[in-house]
């Protein structure tokens, strides 16, 4: 059997964080990593394959097998419940899922509207407060929503909160916290165990260390 372990990790905010935490845990990657375009990286000398996707697809593809492993945002699994194990919390990329909207304005009684890019988790939030509201799903640039016009309430990702404070939106509620977690797909996690088991050991004692 191959043992070359795929990776799927997102661009953007978690990838550099990601990188890194892998470093630590000594495996050695390349400078060509950091900076690259290339959507596959492979590794040889450590027998690991890169796949470079967005965020929202890092699941999916654990959950079809193209990936063995991937690194996913807590937000990510939550909105799309993909067939996947969430091995360890990389306590990463923190950041937290939250209501927010213009000031000093309430819901519309008649059908309130939230835009959102995490339909699944707003809708099942509104529910449990026993509220109906009209979801709107945009794939980004959620805070536009309300100073459009186009809702009276967002839910979105809030990390250092400086897109809803220059945009002028307030919180509301904070929905739940969000770090990067490493998934597996399940029949992979059967047939490679040991080899999946020595990459969680080595990045869960980085993890640890970084809790002291
Ligand atoms: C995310 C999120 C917010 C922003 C929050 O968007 O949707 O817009 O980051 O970060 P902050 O609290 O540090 O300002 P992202 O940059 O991922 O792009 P998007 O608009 O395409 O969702």
């Amino acid at each position: 059997m191959n043992d070359i372990l795929t990776i799927a990790m997102p661009k953007g905010r978690i990838f550099e964080e990601a990188a890194a935490l892998l470093r630590k845990a000594g495996y050695k990657l390349p400078p060509e990593f950091d900076d690259s375009r290339k959507l596959i990286i492979d590794v040889p000398e450590e027998n690991l394959r890169f796949i470079l996707s967005k965020p929202m697809d890092v699941a999916t593809y654990v959950e079809h097998g193209v990936a063995d492993i991937g690194i996913a945002g807590k937000d990510v699994l939550l909105e799309e419940e993909r067939d996947v194990y969430e091995l360890l919390d990389l306590k990463i990329s923190g950041c937290y899922l939250a209501v927010a909207g213009l000031p000093d304005t309430k819901m519309n009684d008649v059908a309130p509207r939230v835009a959102t890019k995490y339909p699944n988790v707003a809708e099942a939030y509104f529910r449990e407060q026993g509220e109906q509201v009209e979801i709107i799903k945009l794939n980004g640039s959620i805070e536009l929503a309300p100073l459009i016009g186009l809702s009276d309430r967002i839910v979105d990702i809030v990390s250092t909160g400086r897109t809803m404070r220059e945009n002028g939106l307030v919180e509301y509620e904070r929905i739940v916290d969000v770090t990067s977690r490493l998934i597996v797909n399940p029949v992979s996690y059967r047939m490679r165990d040991t080899q999946i088991d020595e990459l969680v050991s080595r990045l869960h004692e980085v993890v640890s260390v970084g809790e002291l």
